[in-house]
């Protein structure tokens, strides 16, 4: 079970009916970018307490000084010896490839006809989109992300089972269904006007209900017409507030497809900026192959970069240029990518961006690691406000990490002095098995069962 239980004071303040507790234990959460801000940007409590009140942080401080402003009776869950962050930000993940991870020997313009669109057929099955739906966020939880920013596939009823599972948990998720009118099979294929039609039904119905938002989502410009990218941007206009989400610049083969349908482009992210697609709370999945004006675009334009290192790797597309992306100011977050990707864990995720990013000569700081897995990935979505740090008034939505879960990590933990070490380690050697319990809005979600 998790953390033992004590109260503080007496009994429950007679009168006060809003919830209130507390977890006490090693507390890390960030308040800027670590590259900007340097040690400012972290604030780390070696014993820390992290007060909710009604599903909101309350407060974040050394136990000492929150211990005893703590109303008479509240409950104080004893989570010392592990690790408080905020839950991990997910900024690039499809749900219904959950049954293709890990699938052989294909780049990306193969894998998406060998076994993407057949699996992705199968969501016209509301029941199946269901039982998918439900184990894919059981598993983002059992991960510890508590957000994410997930494509659906091409059926309607895709969207209504993903955000349905999502609202059942009280997640928020920022979810739509794929725009795909040429170059797909006809079993995912949609029209331009009816995309456009069941984009504005989803987006009434779902949009800003609870803790969901909608995103806007052409697979690609491969495979999307032109008429269906402009009411892409006709969507975005008409809802302001919507996302949208889609993929560029993955794969060489990809990059070269869209020369030949857009021979009118600068380049790939030109055909997405021709439309009006390049705008605030637009997110890019891969920018791998993007030069110094598309990276510029990008920046000012407000939109954000998800990296997927295990996806990149995995279907051999090439290297994310972590460094030149962030000297552009251009937002970035981190992706899982599944089911090109090969893991839900951020923390396996952390270890390739790590990887990737050396093959180019630099380093990703642990801080800065965990940074972009948590209040970076929230600020490229723009939900910086409400989620991913425990200034007060945030979500609370948090994670307790077990940095003994294994006997490599607890053995590695002993040789480990610096808080930037431990998290090293953590990121390098760590996986769901660190994840020893997951709150949404203050609520537990998830319980690592013993091994
Ligand atoms: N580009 C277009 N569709 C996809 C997809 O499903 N996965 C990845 N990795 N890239 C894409
Ligand atoms: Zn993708």
């Amino acid at each position: 079970m998790a953390g033992g239980n004590a109260t503080a004071g007496r009994a429950e303040g007679a009168g006060n009916d809003a919830e209130v507790a507390a977890y006490r234990g090693e507390i890390l959460h960030f308040v800027g970018d670590p590259a900007v801000l340097g040690a400012a940007a972290h604030r780390h409590h070696a014993d820390g307490v992290l007060v909710v009140r009604d599903g909101r942080v309350a407060a974040a401080g050394a136990a000492g000084e929150v211990l005893p402003t703590l109303p008479q009776g509240t409950r104080v869950v004893d989570y010392r010896g592990k690790l408080i962050m905020p839950g991990f930000v997910d900024t690039h993940v499809h749900y219904a490839q959950t049954d293709i991870i890990a699938s052989y020997g294909e780049q990306l313009l193969d894998w998406l006809e060998r076994y993407t669109y057949p699996a992705e057929a199968r969501f016209a099955d509301p029941a199946h989109a269901a039982e998918v739906a439900d184990f894919f966020i059981g598993e983002l939880l059992a991960n510890g992300t508590t957000t994410a920013m997930v494509f659906a596939t091409s059926h309607p009823a895709s969207v209504d089972a993903i955000f349905a599972a999502g609202q059942a948990r009280s997640m928020r998720l920022v979810a739509g269904k794929v725009l795909m009118d040429r170059n797909v099979p006809a079993s995912v294929r949609d029209t331009a006007e009816g995309g456009f039609d069941d984009s504005r039904a989803l987006i009434e119905r779902w949009h800003g209900r609870g803790r969901l938002s909608y995103a806007v989502t052409p697979r690609f410009a491969p495979t999307s017409t032109e008429r269906q990218l402009a009411l892409c941007g006709r969507l975005l206009d008409e809802h302001p507030g919507v996302f949208l989400q889609s993929h560029v610049a993955e794969n060489r083969g990809e990059v070269a497809w869209v020369a030949e349908l857009f021979p009118w482009s600068r380049s790939y992210l030109d055909v997405y900026d021709h439309y009006g697609l390049l705008r605030e709370r637009a997110v890019y999945a891969h920018c791998i192959h993007l030069d110094a004006h598309d990276r510029r675009r990008m920046a000012e334009s407000g939109a954000a970069m998800s990296f997927c290192p295990t996806s990149n790797l995995f279907l051999g597309s090439g290297l994310f240029d972590l460094p030149a992306a962030a000297g552009s100011g251009v937002r970035v977050g981190l992706g899982t990518d599944i089911g090109g990707g090969t893991s839900l864990s951020m923390l396996r995720t952390l270890d390739e961006a790590y990887k990737v990013t050396h093959m180019a000569g630099h380093t990703l700081a642990p801080l800065s690691a965990f940074h972009l897995a948590t209040l970076g990935g929230a600020a490229s979505l723009r939900l910086d406000d409400r989620i991913g740090s425990f200034e007060t008034a945030r979500e609370a939505d948090f994670i307790v990490l077990d940095l003994a879960a294994t006997p490599l990590l607890a053995r590695r933990m002993e040789r480990a002095e610096t808080l930037a070490e431990r998290l090293f380690a953590l990121m390098i050697l760590g996986d769901d098995r660190a994840v020893h319990a997951t709150y949404v809005l203050g609520r537990p979600v998830h319980t690592r069962a013993r091994a």
